[in-house]
Parts: structure tokens; C-alpha cells; sequence
């Protein structure tokens, strides 16, 4: 095959390509080829310069009966590997076979975490499940004719079952959160509005922690384009962290303010921060935190009955709202988390 010519259809080619000639030998590769695989392949032996068996396997094969196949090819770029889709395949009746790597570890990623995830949450049903089904037998069995044991157990088994439909409850906002993501806010709201009711809803519980929540509002707040059930949520969510993790006999204090030009946004916004003095956390779990599922420590979490979804669904409503979170604590230190959401999306 006229070499120029084999040159400049694999230069055409989005993806990097080589080819390989019916000698074994690399006989022309693209500029993505040669970054991906090293400068120096063109003219050397195939099996000496991509090594990988599989990879090595299906070129073989393609070479010797024209038939094209497709394999994996693990790369690395910079810090973090890379995972390459390959189709070999016979370029006509010239013996040259035509090596392309489509990069596809985006996709891997995905269905990675798509597979966590679902692992996740069938480990998260499944442990109240468990303790339910293990009461309901020992309520069957030992402690048919003890009302004491059957008061006790009922109790718990409705805790647990509340702990599912909070779960179920949180997956569905989850998923209902993501799915408009796209679809910007239209409705004009008061924030004043929306944290003043929030924080009032929220007095109760934080009476029954022993906690102080303190929120003093501001004289003006500019209306905003927001979706006011959704920012209630979000409110909602770190200032139920903040009593939670704060701990008895602390103040959560609440803050509101506008700014005309917002240094995170470039725009005007409107900033609450959400503080607490409990033990804080430890920078090193600050970029996981909006992870779903994630605890900094599962069993105190999973013992105030906390699904760790909250934050995943507070990341998801805020970036919806063009915004952002912003999370100030170290260890000792408290907690303080932000959110600067612009006034028009
Ligand atoms: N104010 C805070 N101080 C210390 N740790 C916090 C604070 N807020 C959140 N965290 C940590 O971040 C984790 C994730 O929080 P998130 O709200 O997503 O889940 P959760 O509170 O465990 O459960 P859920 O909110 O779904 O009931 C918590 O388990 C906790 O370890
Ligand atoms: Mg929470």
C-alpha cells in the first residue's frame, strides 16, 4: 500500500490509528498514535512496541485471516489510567490491518459508578431489612407470649422501617433533582422568605438536640429566580447537619447576605452560611463530602438515622441553580458550609 497515502488517511483519523503491515512491522501511525504509544514505533516490529497480549492476539489473528475484532487496551495518562476500545481491522486485500483506540474510560467510569451505586444502595436497605427480619422471628418464636419484648421490638422495628422509607424517600429526590437538572428555575422567590420559614420549621428539633439556632435576617434581600421547594431542602439538609454534628449545647448559627458582584459567581448573589462549633472535619474528607452515600463516620451517621444523601442532593439543587457550595472546617474548628446562589441562573 502507497505509504503516503496510508500516512494521510490514518492523519484523517479522529482517533489514534496505526497500521500494521503484512511484514508485522509498523508500517505508519498518527500523531495521537505516536503520543498514546511512543514516538519511535513506525518501522519496528508490532509485538516488540504494543506488548499487550490481548491487544497482540487480535492484530495476530486479524493479519492471518482479514476478519476484524475489537479488544481493550489500558493506557496512562499523566496520573490516572485510561481504558481504550480497539478495533482491528484488514484495510481490503492490501495484508495491512488498521488499529484504531477509542478512549472509553469516561463510559467505564460511568457504568462503574452506575454498578457502586446500585451496590450501594442494596447494602443501605438491606441492613434494616435484616434487623426487621430477625425481629420479626424472634416475635414468631422466643417472644410469642412476652408483651414487654413485643412493646421493645415493635419499637425498634419502626425505627428501621423509618430509616428505609427516609432512604427510599431521599432516592426519589435524588433522582428527581438530577433528572431536571437541566431545566433552569423560573419562579421569582423570597430567600428571606424561604430561610426565615426553614429555620422557624427547624426550631423544634433543634430544642429537642439541645441546640441554639440562631438566625438573624437581614432588612433586604432582592427577590431571586429559584425553585423555593428545592432551596427549603437544601437549607434543610445542612441545617439538620449542622444540629446533628454541632452537638448538645452548641449554637448553629444561619446567615444571610447579598452581594451586588459575588467573587465566586462574578454576578449578583445571594451568600447563606450555615455554621456550627462541633467537631468539624478533617480537610482530607472536604471533597468526598457531596459524595452520595458518604460518612465520615458511618456507624455515628447510620445511629442518627442519616442516609448520607443528603449532601449529594444539596450539590445537585445548587449546581441546578447555577450556584455554589463552598465548605470552611477543620478538626476542632466547627463546620461553616456556604451557598452562594446568583440571583438569575
Ligand atoms: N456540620 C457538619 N459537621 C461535621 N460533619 C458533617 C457536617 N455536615 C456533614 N458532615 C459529614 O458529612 C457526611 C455526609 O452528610 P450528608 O448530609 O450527606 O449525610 P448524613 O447527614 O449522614 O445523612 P442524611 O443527611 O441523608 O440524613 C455526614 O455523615 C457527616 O459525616
Ligand atoms: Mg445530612
Amino acid at each position: 500500500m502507497d505509504p503516503h497515502l496510508l500516512q494521510s488517511v490514518l492523519d484523517a483519523v479522529s482517533l489514534p490509528a496505526l497500521a500494521v503491515g503484512p511484514d508485522e512491522k509498523i508500517a505508519a501511525a498518527n500523531a495521537d498514535a505516536l503520543s498514546l504509544l511512543g514516538q519511535g514505533i513506525v518501522t519496528r516490529n508490532y509485538v516488540t512496541m504494543l506488548r499487550q497480549p490481548m491487544l497482540l492476539d487480535s492484530i495476530e489473528s486479524t493479519l492471518r485471516d482479514t476478519s476484524p475484532r475489537e479488544t481493550r487496551y489500558l493506557g496512562h495518562d499523566g496520573d490516572h489510567d485510561t481504558t481504550y476500545r480497539v478495533t482491528c481491522r484488514a484495510a481490503g486485500d492490501s495484508g495491512c490491518v488498521i488499529v484504531c483506540f477509542d478512549d472509553v474510560t469516561a463510559l467505564e467510569q460511568a457504568s462503574q459508578m452506575r454498578r457502586d451505586f446500585v451496590a450501594n444502595v442494596s447494602h443501605e436497605l438491606r441492613t434494616p431489612l435484616t434487623a426487621l427480619m430477625g425481629f420479626i422471628e424472634t416475635l414468631q418464636g422466643p417472644a410469642r407470649d412476652d408483651t414487654a419484648a413485643q412493646t421493645r421490638f415493635l419499637g425498634i422495628m419502626q425505627s428501621e422501617a423509618a430509616r428505609m422509607n427516609r432512604l427510599v424517600g431521599d432516592l426519589l429526590s435524588l433522582s428527581r433533582v438530577e433528572s431536571d437538572q437541566r431545566v433552569r428555575p423560573t419562579t421569582q422567590i423570597s430567600l428571606l422568605d424561604v430561610l426565615s420559614s426553614t429555620v422557624h420549621a427547624l426550631q423544634p428539633v433543634a430544642q429537642k438536640a439541645k441546640v441554639t439556632l440562631v438566625f438573624d435576617p437581614p432588612d433586604h434581600v432582592p427577590t431571586m429566580i429559584a425553585d423555593a421547594d428545592q432551596l427549603r431542602q437544601v437549607f434543610t439538609n445542612l441545617i439538620e447537619n449542622a444540629i446533628k454534628y454541632g452537638g448538645e449545647d452548641n449554637t448553629v448559627q444561619v446567615t444571610l447576605a447579598a452581594a451586588d458582584r459575588d467573587p465566586a459567581l462574578r454576578a449578583a448573589g445571594v451568600r447563606v452560611d450555615v455554621t456550627d462549633h462541633g467537631p468539624g472535619i478533617d480537610p482530607a474528607h472536604l471533597p468526598r463530602l457531596t459524595e452520595r452515600f458518604y460518612r465520615i463516620d458511618n456507624h455515628r451517621s447510620r445511629e442518627m438515622g442519616g442516609t448520607g444523601l443528603g449532601l449529594a442532593i444539596v450539590k445537585h439543587i445548587i449546581h441546578r441553580h447555577r450556584g455554589r457550595m463552598r465548605v470552611t472546617s477543620d478538626l476542632g474548628q466547627g463546620a461553616t458550609f456556604s451557598v452562594i446562589l446568583p440571583l438569575v441562573p
